[in-house]
């Protein structure tokens, strides 16, 4: 990597405390990033680095799109803030109703939060809110999973499953959560898209039930893909039972689609992926193509109804909600990006590539280092062993990669991909080329 510095490092790097950053490390040789166009970045040593993770599942549309910028930059012209409790603005109406008709089945009332956690937390809190109403009150329990990741306020790491986000939290996490087991079984390693076996883990929901009651579980989450523990792709009609299992016990269904929503399965939700319609839709990151903060649940219109008579007209009926929800500039963004997603016809182009995205991140599995490869759509995740340390062999190649021009998220040792819905095959052929030169990178120099 070239030393060359054409970007002054800041002053000190000591003052800001970087989230899920291994801040020590970091600061002694940063990663700066300075400029980013389409679907590339430049560093601060001026490197040019390729996007494969769409930043943090952000990016579909690729960088510095110049519809967003300048709806942005009109909309803070005309209207730059408005308190979204008891007034309003008409964008976040008219971006409601865009959002409704992607929305599968009858999941057409928009809740807007300020990113995927928040998001999270909002369906937690409606779920509740509605068996409260219907005189429900004893449904206080949530299932969530193993290995699911719902973002990092209590409710979310509660119902969550990975044990680095908990257990130094682990005496105020929420009470009454339950996990299911994860569905990523030996057998299912080096298995392109959805796994044959393993739908009967659903049934867990179905024990949870047994043992505590039915009647008192008010809500069970999960990702229909489990993204940040690497792309854990939900066995053949896994889906479909956990839905029965609800139906049956009246548990109202959550699909945390912060990451599987708007395109990245191929389709515009998971739900529709995988064909099973939740009762709750949460999403966030691709919404405004990850430049303005923001995240919203999709509810059915029946669980919003009750919510809403269960209260006298002039109250307020639902006692939630948060200062920058659908914040003018947040709303802009999102508009913008509905225009893009429909005249790019964004999530076809993601369900064209991903065969061949597909293939090439598959054509990996001969380097020693890889022990695991799943994919589905335009996400993949790829797991590195060579160091008996966890987490040590996925940041390592983290920085191999890096210095190999190639940018992505590391979770623990698994490097997910995730490039944007705008690749040409000839991106999606530099990723594979690069991350092949990362790793073995990584591997010689171990
Ligand atoms: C499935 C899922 N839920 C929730 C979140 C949290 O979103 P945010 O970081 O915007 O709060 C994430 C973030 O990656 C996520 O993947």
């Amino acid at each position: 990597m070239s030393t060359e510095q054409t970007t002054k490092l800041p002053n000190s790097l000591e003052e800001h405390w970087m989230p899920f950053t291994a801040n020590q490390d970091y600061k002694e040789s940063p990663r700066l990033m300075t400029n980013a166009s389409g679907m590339y970045y430049k560093d601060h040593h001026g490197n040019k680095l390729i996007d494969a993770s769409s930043g943090l599942f952000c990016n579909p549309a690729g960088h510095s799109r110049k519809e967003i910028k300048e709806a942005v930059a009109k909309q803070l012209e005309e209207l730059d803030y408005v308190q979204p409790f008891q007034q309003g603005f008409p964008g976040s109406f008219e971006l409601a109703r865009k959002i409704s008709k992607h929305t599968p089945s009858n999941l057409n009332r928009i809740f807007f939060t300020i990113c995927g956690s928040s998001a999270v937390e909002t369906a937690i809190k409606t779920a509740i809110a509605y068996h409260k109403v219907r005189g429900d009150g004893h449904r206080s329990h949530i299932v969530g999973r193993e290995r699911g990741y719902h973002g990092m306020n209590i409710g979310g790491i509660s119902v969550g499953g990975m044990i680095a986000n908990r257990k130094t939290f682990s005496s105020i996490l929420m009470p009454n959560v339950h996990h299911m087991r994860h569905t990523h079984l030996p057998e299912h390693k080096f298995v392109k898209g959805q796994p044959e076996t393993g739908s009967e883990l659903a049934d867990d929901l179905e024990r949870i039930s047994m043992n505590i009651g039915p009647e008192n579980i008010a809500a069970c989450i999960v990702e229909p893909i489990a993204g940040s523990t690497g792309t854990l792709v939900p066995p053949k009609g896994y889906l479909k039972r956990l839905r029965e299992i609800c139906d049956k016990h009246g548990i109202l269904l959550i699909f945390d689609e912060v990451i599987t929503g708007w395109g990245r399965t191929g389709k515009a939700f998971g739900a529709d992926a995988f064909e099973v319609t939740p009762d709750i839709i949460t999403m966030a990151k691709a919404m405004t193509n990850g430049v303005m903060p923001m995240g919203a649940v999709a509810s059915k219109e029946e669980i919003y109804e009750t919510i809403i008579k269960g209260s006298p007209k002039g109250t307020v009926e639902f006692f939630h909600g948060y200062t920058y929800s659908a914040i003018p500039a947040s709303v802009a963004a999102a508009l913008a990006m509905q225009d893009i997603f429909e005249k790019e016809d964004l999530i076809n182009r993601a369900a064209e590539m991903s065969p061949y995205f597909l293939d090439g991140l598959f054509s990996l599995k001969d380097i020693e280092s890889i022990v695991d490869i799943r994919g589905y759509g335009m996400m993949g995740g790829i797991d590195i062993v060579l160091d008996e340390r966890p987490g040590k062999s996925g940041y390592a190649t983290f920085k191999k990669l890096f210095e190999a021009g190639l940018s992505l998220k590391a979770t623990g040792d698994c490097l997910i991909v995730a490039p944007p819905f705008i690749s040409e095959k000839s991106h999606i052929d530099e990723i594979i080329e690069k991350l092949r030169k990362g790793i073995t990178n990584y591997q010689k120099s171990h």
